[in-house]
């Protein structure tokens, strides 16, 4: 007889939910109130009506009408875990932030990691970046990096963020992924080469959340306790060393496992399998960034290590799985621009425009005072909300319906941080930064970081999608590729059933 394999953690959940339970539960109403049946609807006389004094049909039934939250609008697909952060090196002198107040310092941690245009059912093994978002429960209040498993985005300017998305998402028409879509708007905006070439490279389907580094990717701002400034970017480089899925396997477990990465998260922390990651910054002075050869508030391009080396600075650790996953990861509300004094936003474009999208969608996903939830809030805070739906009293100070109180106390210290002295005071809307370079960064890679055979593979795979776009939409992101490299043109054409035609003729 063939051996039964153990099962892993996530599939036994309910079995050791009911080992651990010794007394079957009495139902109850969602008030508390114990109840004769869960299963049988009342009716007058054996096959009767139902009396509106079914009260207990109707709580059952209006809570589960009502269970649905409209999902994220990007990053629906996702999974998340909590742990927590520890300093590891001293780097006080750079920022004044309580988190990083001294080696040995611990801070608790919400992680969430989500794939990006798939629906909240879509297969989490897709070909996408990896949103990469964590919740630092600081003593200054939460801290959110929000970030993706990518050092850089692929558009430079927020206005163009909904036009991108709006390129993978459905075809309002025909309810369709789109290619023509997509293609359409790579090859119109040349600034998303470096990032579409990653995510066709290996590198484009990570093997599940735990092989992957996190990147804050955005410039942000440190703030020592001198007022001294500098510019930084944020690094996690998993511990459990880079994985990849090829693209035949994720297509495959696509099929078969479409929560392939969120099972792998949770069955590995269940086992006792912590992930982590170690945790890094590059700085740039302001003087460097006044002279350095790209524009380091664009996020279409990385800050080189050569140029700006990884200074370690502590390491995270994910080692508990929620106890519901709507309760505490659904409504985990992540926003850019929870920042805590010590760490600030930039002129990075994208950065900027992100600063106020995310409380604007939560209010709209989860309700006004959601932010407040014992979950999200964990320090108490003197935001003076005093009335609306779900608001937690755990977490807000009441007493104190206006500010009257606090103006005699002074303006925040986040509010007196340096001024920026790289903003010019004109307004602009530059559509194309002038002389912008697009295709040096994309160029190293091509040449520098892919060998051969993973230049092969990511051509391999922009092919199998580049095909299902228009001729002429072919023709137009073939010219963008080959001003990389004319090699990366050259081998994307012979892939490309469409050349092969033409040139037949
Ligand atoms: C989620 C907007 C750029 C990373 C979201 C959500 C919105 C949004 C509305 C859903 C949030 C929620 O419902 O809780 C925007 C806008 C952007 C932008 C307007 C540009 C102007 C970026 C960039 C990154 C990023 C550049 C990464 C570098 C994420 C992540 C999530 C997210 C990781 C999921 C957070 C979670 O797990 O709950 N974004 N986004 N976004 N965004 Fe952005």
């Amino acid at each position: 007889m063939e051996k039964r394999k153990p099962r892993p953690p996530s599939a036994e959940q309910l079995i050791q939910y009911a080992l651990k339970v010794k007394d079957i539960p009495i139902d109850t109403t969602s008030a508390g109130n114990p109840v004769d049946s869960e299963t049988d609807i009342k009716t007058i006389g054996p096959h009767g009506p139902v009396p509106l004094e079914d009260t207990i049909y109707l709580d059952k039934v209006f809570h589960f009408t009502g269970e649905r939250n409209p999902e994220r609008v990007v990053h629906a697909k996702g999974g998340g875990a909590f742990g927590y952060f520890e300093v590891t090196h001293d780097i006080s002198h750079l920022c004044r932030a309580a988190i990083f107040s001294e080696v040995g310092k611990q801070t608790p941690v919400a992680a969430r990691f989500s794939t990006v245009w798939g629906e909240r059912g879509s297969a989490d093994t897709n070909r996408d970046p990896r949103g990469f978002a964590i919740k630092f429960y600081t003593e200054e209040g939460n801290w959110d990096l929000v970030g993706n498993n990518t050092p850089i985005f692929f558009v430079r300017d927020a206005f163009r963020f909904p036009h991108f998305i709006h390129s993978q998402k459905r075809n309002p028409v025909t309810h369709l992924r789109d290619w023509d879509a997509f293609w359409d708007f790579i090859s119109l905006l040349p600034e998303t080469t470096h990032q579409v070439m990653i995510l066709f490279s290996d590198r484009g389907i990570p093997d599940g959340f735990r092989h992957m580094h996190g990147y804050g990717s955005h410039t942000f701002k440190l703030v020592n306790r001198e007022r001294q400034p500098v510019y930084c970017k944020f690094h996690f480089r998993t511990d459990q060393g880079i994985k990849n899925l090829s693209a035949q396997t994720a297509q495959k477990l696509g099929g078969t496992n479409p929560d392939y990465a969120i099972q792998d998260l949770y069955d590995n922390i269940a086992k006792g399998n912590f992930p982590s990651w170690t945790f890094y910054i590059q700085v740039m002075s302001f003087e460097q960034a006044e002279t350095y050869k790209w524009n380091p508030f664009d996020v279409t391009k990385i800050w080189p290590q050569s140029d700006f080396p990884l200074i370690p600075v502590g390491h995270m650790v994910l080692d508990k799985n929620p106890g519901n996953h709507f309760a505490e990861i659904e409504q985990l509300a992540f926003n850019p621009n929870n920042l805590i004094p010590g760490v600030e936003p930039t002129p990075d474009k994208m950065l900027q425009g992100r600063l106020h999208s995310y409380l604007d969608t939560h209010i709209h996903r989860l309700g006004p005072t959601t932010t407040k939830s014992p979950l999200i809030a964990r320090t108490e805070s003197e935001l003076l909300i005093i009335s609306g739906m779900l608001l937690w009293l755990l977490t807000i100070r009441m007493g104190r319906p206006t500010i009257t109180l606090t103006v005699s106390r002074g303006r925040s210290p986040r509010l007196m941080e340096p001024g920026l002295r790289m903003m010019p005071r004109e307004m602009s809307r530059d559509i194309r930064l002038k002389g912008e370079d697009n295709f040096s960064q994309p160029r190293i890679l091509w040449s520098s970081v892919l060998d051969d055979a993973a230049r092969d593979r990511m051509t391999t795979n922009i092919a199998s999608v580049l095909k299902l776009a228009a001729p002429f939409i072919q023709e137009r992101t073939v010219k963008m590729f080959s001003q990389v490299h004319p090699d990366f043109g050259a081998r994307l054409r012979k892939k490309l059933p469409h050349f092969q035609e033409s040139s037949e003729e």
